[in-house]
């Protein structure tokens, strides 16, 4: 890769990290390092708005998920709600949903959730994934792809694993705007990391969230890297006055 290519290069950049390599084993190791905590930092410090934003994003896919031959993959699974929400959803369709996610202390957790339902969870790195082309129906990815460690290279994953008119579904983090979105600030800057650092005992991960969300492109810069990747009919919905938001697009 020439240098110049490499300086185009956007994901991604926990402190300390100067490459996509590096940044890619931070962000591992980070998660790896609040998984036992990870669940419940999610809902305490999202006032449990998170259940209603996994909810409404795989509720968006109904269509897709109640078609008994659907094949959907959730990137960055984590501890696997998204995953969770996206079975609910199904009902009683045969769709076969599978979680992915490269930290094997998050998949552990999953796994341990997972007892009894038909949910099936692969360890793999979502920049480079073990499957063939054309193999998915949806895929999805709730407040991973933001950690990606290159989001070009991310949208082109998901577009060639997904069939023609196949979707997919990025829920992420967003920054409101107005008065909504300067109190936002002031709790996701200050007084969240303070939370996040006491309850999980590490420092890193909660002053990396919100770094990483101001880092993270515009909707309107997002949604241009998924035409550019191969996606059409790209969207954008606001959650909650915009501190989350859905992006979609068409294969
Ligand atoms: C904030 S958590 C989100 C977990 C879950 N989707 C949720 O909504 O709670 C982000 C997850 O993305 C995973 N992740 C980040 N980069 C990844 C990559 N390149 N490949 C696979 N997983 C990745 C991390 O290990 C972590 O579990």
């Amino acid at each position: 890769m020439s240098d110049s290519s490499k300086a185009t290069v956007i994901g991604a950049a926990p402190e300390g990290a100067n490459d996509s390599a590096a940044a890619g084993r931070a962000v591992r190791e980070m998660f790896t390092s609040i998984a036992p905590r990870y669940d419940l930092l999610n809902h305490v410090l999202s006032f449990n708005v998170d259940r209603w934003w996994w909810w409404k994003t795989a509720r968006s896919f109904a269509s897709v998920l109640k078609r008994p031959d659907a094949r959907v993959l959730d990137l960055c699974c984590g501890t696997g709600d998204m995953t969770f929400a996206l079975r609910r959803q199904a009902g009683k369709s045969w769709a076969r949903i599978l979680g992915v996610d490269f930290s094997h202390a998050m998949l552990q957790r999953a796994n341990g959730k997972a007892v009894g339902t038909s949910l099936n969870f692969v360890e793999a790195d979502a920049l480079c994934l073990p499957f063939p082309d054309e193999q998915f129906d949806l895929i999805t990815a709730a407040f991973g792809f933001r950690n990606l460690a290159d989001y070009d290279a991310g949208l082109r994953e998901m577009v060639r694993l997904l069939r023609v008119d196949g979707e997919c579904g990025i829920l992420d983090f967003g920054e409101p705007g107005g008065l909504m979105g300067k109190l936002y600030r002031i709790y996701f800057r200050r007084v969240l990391p303070a939370i996040g650092t006491l309850i999980s005992g590490v420092r890193g991960p909660y002053a990396y969230l919100p770094a990483s969300v101001e880092r993270f492109p515009s909707p309107q810069e997002m949604l241009g890297r998924m035409r550019r990747a191969g996606f059409r009919e790209a969207s954008w919905t606001p959650y909650t006055f915009g501190i989350a938001g859905l992006y979609r697009g068409k294969k």
